[in-house]
């Protein structure tokens, strides 16, 4: 064993900036836009309007017809057209008592926590009952006056829009909207995970009576085993065009690595005449490069009818692909013209790649072999619950792409379409996921709906039909998979369409599915191949290690697991239980972490109040990474990395071994606790590498070899009490649109500004300018503090805040966290 001398601080000194590499930039460059990813085109004529703001939001009640403005009370809501249901809720209903709000909209996440009544039936031994699994918030059958909302919005509409087409596009309610149209109910539509349209054109008011919408939204029954909020939680928009129109997700484009595209355009004529109709398509480039294609033939199209248009001649010369590393994206313009007017115009954004699945060699992407390094996720964060603002799921996915994340899994249903938008342009590809497997006609409807809405994005691989339901492995399950399939294949002949199964590999809908996956039971996998080698197969669900970060001993109590790669349920293994297989064996196409984020509900293992969130993420709730997350980020991607815990923070258990990991994929790690050496360890790919430290209090510091060189370095101190917090964004420029959000970091630090692991204090976030704090998270898995909020307490040294701007309110916000006995942190955003 050597000590610490000059030559380790002079080694370590040399290369700054690969030390740098150690922390991972986790922090956003000021500029940088996330909302800019996404598109905002200019689609005139066609109007298309984002609805989430001026809301009116009360609650319903689900067994107080009463208290549910009188909703179902016989005779008026459904015997007679344009009755009382709603019109009690008309233009000349007094809202004011409503709370004004914006969308995307959780109530789910407003409510306090609610500890199962005593006696409440789960389904097992490894199963939470329905309220854990949901989060503990009070939604659902037992809870009738916090299950039903209702919301009430006027339209944006004037008398000049009559003849106009117009129809509003729900991108997710969940669940059970009853879409309410000046009295007259348009639409009920059950599934809390598809998006569907709504034609209001009928029914607009052809004076100047304000047209008033109403949405009742039912969220007693739940559709999954994990949390899913309530409420208008994603976008609504509002379209407008003229009467010869593209129709809703009208337009399919496909494009290939060699330049061909494909482009079949539906124009639908709701005019009382026949019309003749010509397209005319553009293509450009990221560049703004065009490359026009012709008018396409002017067809006519009869009066209330729609015909498609084909284009499958087209080629791009000198094609930019569409890859991980490079997403370019393709832009088409689709003109609807006639007698040479441009009556509508749709955007479709699309790539050029060949994707394969190969048995034997996995996935290929443009040609090139790609091992999938996937995570599964859910759509919920703290302080906001399901209602995610767009800026904030770029960053979640831009938090996973650092990690070396190249895929993503929409368990187990179809998100929201802006995190397609996002992996599409951060160059992330998915497995779109439908919620139920069923052949009846709300199962292929929802497929259809999912496909038709998802199939432009280049991101898109894999259609999944199942999640481990208990019908995979029957006859029943075969014929369900089998009508579904053949749906899928019809509606997309490009994209595979695969299955997460939990059991029964070899039977059932495997022989059905093109790509098998594999949920855990990774050990199956070898096997399986050598029995059915024609069968593609991937890690649908991998890994899934437990843990909090920042704790390193297993607390029941507190319902804490530690940190160190260690822990798991039965039914999964830890990070380096499957991946060294996965990254060995060309076969698996590549692995899905279950989950990358934390996410509410489903509180495994304990499943018990009072834990409250999942704790299998590689990212807490708020995003913050554990340990784990470096695990993956030294092995997934190829920049040195060096990773050293636990903190040094171990006051009484003084003299106490103190399992001390590193996760690096340098050549060997040398540790050093105060000076002296622990010995150099080689280090072993897709391994830790572990030391076991009688605590003193002071540091320990691990130094990364390369060859002989000495790359990174990490310490990890024993710190003092907190003097002073410190506060961080990921941007501090932002847009004045009511949408964008800043993620806020607080922290507390040391007289010597360390930052202090274990610090717990409350920190209250002030602001000043035209902003809000909209929520508040500290990744606690069982913390009951309210997530709409503007204070958190610290958990394990950490709190975020997020920070919404508002509508046209530009200039300078100040946000400041202060906390009791320590010096206050500001941070100054820029809103234009
Ligand atoms: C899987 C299931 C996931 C989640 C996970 C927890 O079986 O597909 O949705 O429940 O278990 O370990």
């Amino acid at each position: 064993m050597s000590v610490l001398n000059r030559r380790h601080l002079l080694q370590s000194a040399v290369p700054l900036a690969t030390l740098a590499a150690t922390t991972p930039a986790l922090a956003a460059t000021d500029t940088a836009r996330p909302t800019s990813l996404l598109p905002d085109d200019d689609l005139a004529p066609r109007e298309r309007l984002l609805l989430d703001f001026d809301w009116k939001f009360a609650f319903g009640h689900a067994s107080d017809q009463a208290r549910d403005f009188d909703y179902g009370l016989a005779l008026r809501t459904h015997a007679k057209q344009g009755a009382r249901v709603a019109s009690n809720l008309g233009h000349d209903y007094d809202d004011s008592g409503w709370r004004q709000i914006n969308l995307p909209h959780d109530w789910a996440v407003e409510l306090p926590f609610a500890q199962s009544p005593e006696g409440t039936p789960s389904n097992g031994e490894d199963e939470p009952d329905m309220l854990a699994a949901h989060g503990y918030k009070p939604v659902g059958r037992p809870y009738p006056a916090t299950s039903i909302g209702w919301y009430r919005k006027v339209l944006p509409v004037t008398k000049a829009d009559l003849g106009k087409r117009l129809w509003l596009e729900f991108d997710g309610v969940f669940r059970n909207a009853t879409i309410i149209v000046n009295g007259f109910i348009l639409k009920q539509h059950g599934s809390g995970y598809t998006s569907f349209q709504v034609d209001i054109s009928d029914f607009l008011n052809t004076d100047d009576t304000p047209n008033i919408l109403v949405v009742r939204v039912d969220a007693s029954e739940g559709e999954g085993w994990f949390y899913e909020g309530a409420g208008i939680y994603r976008h609504v928009w509002l379209v407008k065009t003229h009467p010869v129109h593209i129709p809703q997700w009208g337009v399919v484009v496909r494009g290939r690595t060699n330049g061909e595209v494909e482009i079949f355009s539906r124009v639908q004529n709701d005019s009382d005449k026949p019309v003749r109709v010509s397209i005319a398509p553009r293509i450009t480039d990221a560049t703004g490069k065009i490359y026009s294609l012709p008018i396409l033939t002017a067809v006519t199209v009869p009066a209330h009818s729609g015909k498609t248009f084909s284009e499958t001649n087209l080629k791009i010369d000198t094609p930019v692909l569409w890859d991980i590393d490079n997403p370019h994206l393709y832009r088409l313009t689709s003109e609807v013209q006639v007698e040479g007017q441009t009556v509508d115009k749709v955007v479709t954004y699309f790539g050029l790649r060949d994707f394969r699945f190969d048995a034997e060699q996995g996935f290929f992407l443009n040609g090139k072999s790609v091992k999938l390094k996937g995570t599964n996720n859910h759509q919920d964060h703290a302080g906001v619950g399901s209602a995610i603002p767009d800026a904030l799921n770029v960053w979640r996915l831009q938090q996973l792409k650092e990690m070396g994340n190249n895929a993503y899994r929409c368990s187990h249903n179809p998100p929201t379409p802006e995190v397609l938008m996002a992996c599409d342009r951060l160059g992330i590809v998915v497995i779109d996921e439908t919620r139920k497997m069923s052949s009846s006609e709300d199962g292929l409807y929802q497929l259809e709906a999912m496909i038709r809405r998802d199939l432009n994005h280049p991101s898109v691989i894999l259609w999944s039909i199942n999640n481990e339901e208990p019908l995979q492995g029957t006859e029943r399950g075969i014929t369900v998979a089998r009508t579904l399939k053949r749906l899928a294949n019809h509606l997309d002949p490009t994209r595979p369409v695969t299955a997460a199964l939990d059991n029964s590999f070899g039977k059932g809908i495997s022989s059905v599915v093109d790509v098998l996956g594999f949920n855990y039971r990774h050990h199956l996998m070898e096997q399986f191949h050598a029995d059915y080698p024609h069968i593609p197969i991937l890690g649908s669900e991998t890994g899934s290690t437990v843990s909090t970060r920042g704790e390193y001993v297993n607390d029941p109590d507190k319902s804490f697991l530690r940190a160190y790669d260690s822990e798991h349920p039965w039914w999964s293994s830890t990070a380096e239980d499957y991946w060294p297989l996965f990254a060995e064996k060309p076969y698996i196409a590549g692995g899905f972490i279950w989950t990358g984020f934390d996410y509410r509900g489903e509180p495994t293992p304990y499943n018990r109040w009072p834990a409250i969130s999942s704790q299998f993420g590689v990212l807490d709730t708020c995003g913050f990474p554990k340990d784990n997350y470096y695990y993956y980020r030294a092995w997934w991607r190829t920049e040195p990395l060096l990773h050293l815990f636990p903190h040094w923070d171990w006051a009484g258990k003084e003299g106490q071994t103190i399992p001390v990991w590193v996760h690096s994929n340098l050549d060997a790690v040398e540790l050093f606790h105060n000076g002296r050496s622990l010995g150099r360890q080689p280090v072993v790919a897709n391994r830790h590498l572990e030391w076991s430290v009688p605590y003193v209090a002071g540091n320990i510091t691990a130094y990364g070899y390369k060859g002989s060189k000495v790359v990174l370095k990490q310490t990890r101190e024993t710190t003092g009490t907190p003097v002073r917090l410190g506060l961080s964004a990921d941007r501090t420029l932002l847009a004045a649109d009511g949408r964008d959000v800043a993620i806020f970091r607080v922290e507390a630090f040391d007289a010597k500004d360390r930052h202090v692991p274990r610090a717990d204090t409350l920190v209250r976030f002030d602001i000043t300018g035209p902003a809000d704090v909209i929520g508040v998270g500290n990744g606690n898995p069982a913390s009951h503090e309210a997530d709409k909020a503007s204070e958190r307490h610290l958990f394990n040294g950490l709190a975020q805040a997020i920070v919404q701007t508002r509508r046209q309110a530009t200039g300078r916000v100040t946000v400041t966290a202060r906390a009791e006995g320590l010096k206050p942190a500001s941070v100054i955003l820029t809103v234009v």
